[in-house]
């Protein structure tokens, strides 16, 4: 059994220039979810990982079918809170019109996703115990449909994340084209595809079915490549993305920082990367603590601290970085 770090806290402040609007509603989870565990799941060994790869993982789990998270209670909340931030949209590289930091504007959207009973339902969908990202610009992350309709709605890309879920927040059946997809394939096929300029074949991308809004693809998104088609007919379309961390201390941190340096406030990103660092770390030191050997070995003592504060050297040098960033993609 791997040692568990405790679950992150939310920041008690906000960032200036970020406050909660009123709200009428507040998130219940007995009105507000309806969780419904997906038919199927493919693991990475499916898409063509080995074994030495996927043991760096906190879990094999590759990906779900559609699984309901959302009532038609909460799909037609989340829906107007969605609209109503779609004002602060930004736009990247990949993705034309997108909201991050919502959590820190919307009750109802934070308290959506740090919900316990979620966190439980995604536990077992993963298979290892997990907990709302420690980032919160990793939390209710909104995508929009772009206006430029020559555009996909999201290339072919892995997450800067590690665990996460897709959830559909328009009706499927509104929508023509802007499907969700994911390639039966690993990373590097992908990116090797990409270096030859050749487009993932056709016949290797699955688009899930999602039975209607409030559903979602559960995703080790990571190490699953995955997109979001173009639409050919202009419709309203709005997924949430929710980010989760695993548990486990063992396993070493995927989370980049140099695609949300191009993204994300700097006096947002660069706290919530060093809380999340420390968080690490702080998993890190408990285990050092209780581990570490009894020894007059300086080097084994050593290696045990700077082990144990490699996460916060990273942060540091991390946020201290000139260099120009760049984004990780593999095109439409
Ligand atoms: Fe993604």
């Amino acid at each position: 059994m791997p040692s568990l770090n405790s679950p992150p806290e939310f920041p008690g402040r906000l960032p200036p220039g970020y406050q909660y609007r009123p709200e009428a509603v507040k998130f219940d989870p007995e009105k507000h979810l309806q969780l419904e565990p997906p038919e199927t799941k493919v693991q990475l060994r499916e898409l063509g990982y080995q074994a030495s790869e996927i043991n760096q993982c906190p879990t094999s789990f590759a990906v779900s079918s559609a699984a309901r998270i959302l009532s038609d209670e909460g799909v037609g909340i989340m829906l107007d809170i969605a609209r109503s931030l779609k004002q602060y949209s930004v736009n990247c590289e990949r993705i034309e019109n997108m909201v991050r930091g919502g959590v820190y504007q919307s009750r109802f959207l934070r308290d959506f996703c740090l919900s316990q009973e979620v966190v439980d339902f995604l536990g077992d969908i993963f298979g290892t115990p997990v907990a709302p990202h420690t980032m919160p610009l990793h939390l209710g992350h909104l995508n929009y449909a772009p206006d430029d309709l020559s555009r996909a709605v999201d290339k072919w890309h892995h997450d800067t994340l590690g665990l996460d879920y897709v959830l559909l927040l328009s009706d499927p059946t509104q929508l023509q084209g802007g499907d969700f997809q994911y390639f039966m394939g690993t990373r590097h096929e992908a990116q090797e595809l990409a270096e030859r300029g050749q487009m993932i074949p056709a016949d290797r991308a699955v688009s899930p079915e999602f039975p209607g809004a409030g559903y979602a693809i559960v995703l080790h998104g990571n190490m699953v490549v995955h997109r979001a088609t173009k639409l050919t007919e202009r419709a309203e379309r709005i997924t949430l993305v929710n980010g989760y961390v695993p548990l486990n201390t063992e396993i070493a941190d995927v989370c980049r920082f140099q695609d949300l340096s191009l993204v994300d406030p700097h006096h947002v990103l660069f706290t919530e990367w060093a809380r999340h660092k420390a968080w690490l770390s702080v998993g890190k030191l408990q285990n050092m603590i209780a581990d570490i050997p009894f020894t007059d070995d300086k080097q084994i003592i050593t290696a045990h601290l700077k082990d144990a504060i490699a996460e916060i050297e990273t942060a540091i040098e991390d946020i201290n970085d000139e260099a120009d960033a760049s984004m990780i993609h593999y095109g439409d």
